[in-house]
């Protein structure tokens, strides 16, 4: 086997987000069905956690279920939520190894209570880790979250803990999913559609944005190395000159 490659990077993005698109056509170009497309995306994922805790990344947030794709046929549904049990129990011993904490956002009730159960066991398991922050983004909808901190800042307000006049940014970032993490850096999106598909519609605000042709279940160390380094080479200027 041949050595791991050594990469220079620039500055580091301290939080990437991803968009993992395009299992469904990886799948159809070999004349596979969608499922194994599915498949061959959990080893991706794998693949980049490793890599991104090896790189120093600090937050990686994954998209890997969205309220809309609730919309998909029912078996392609079971077949994610399976994967993602499959994931999360395989992976527990390997993220305890390499210190990765697990966090979820979405609207974690939606989820099949299997699929919940081994979720929060995870999560409670890998509470201490200090290495990368894994942050699986499911049944998740930016507008949905947009939404429930609306209701949540309503709720304060009620209870005479919160004055609305006291209402700016910070108080609204206090109200969402991510309430815990910066905002983004960096956003990938696999596949070469250019959309965010309701990803952190509030979040990323000033991310850097790398949109890779790559189908997501070809997405491997070296093609996250390649954003990390053009990331690198982004001037960023958040408004100012
Ligand atoms: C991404 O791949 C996985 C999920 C959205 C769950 P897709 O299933 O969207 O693949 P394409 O876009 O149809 O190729
Ligand atoms: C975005 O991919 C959601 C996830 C990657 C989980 P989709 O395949 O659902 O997005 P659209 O439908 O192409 O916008
Ligand atoms: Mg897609």
């Amino acid at each position: 086997m041949s050595p791991p490659t050594i990469y220079k990077f620039g500055k580091l993005p301290r939080h990437v987000a991803i968009i993992m698109d395009g299992n469904g056509r990886w799948a159809k170009a070999k004349n596979m069905m969608r499922v194994q497309g599915h498949r061959a995306g959990a080893e991706s994922v794998r693949d980049v956690v490793k890599a991104a805790g090896e790189f120093g990344v600090k937050y990686l947030t994954l998209y890997a279920f969205s309220v809309e794709n609730w919309k998909r046929p029912k078996s392609e549904i079971h077949t994610l939520m399976g994967l993602l049990e499959t994931f999360l129990r395989d992976e527990l011993p390997e993220m305890i190894k390499n210190n990765v904490r697990l966090q979820a956002i979405g609207r974690l009730s939606d989820l099949p209570e299997n699929v919940r159960d081994q979720l929060h066991a995870c999560i409670h398991a890998t509470r201490q880790n200090t290495g990368l922050v894994l942050i699986l983004a499911l049944s998740y909808s930016g507008r949905v979250e947009i939404i429930e901190a609306v209701h949540s800042i309503i709720r304060e307000i009620k209870l005479g803990h919160l004055d609305s006049a006291q209402i700016d940014e910070q108080v609204f970032n206090h109200h969402l999913y991510t309430r815990y993490y910066p905002d983004p850096d960096l956003l990938i999106r696999t596949s070469g559609e250019m959309r965010l598909s309701n990803f952190l519609l509030w979040q990323l605000s000033y991310t850097e944005i790398y949109i890779t042709s790559t189908l997501w279940p070809d997405f491997r160390r070296q093609h996250f190395a390649e954003a990390l380094i053009d990331y690198g080479n982004r001037q960023r200027r958040f408004g100012s000159v």
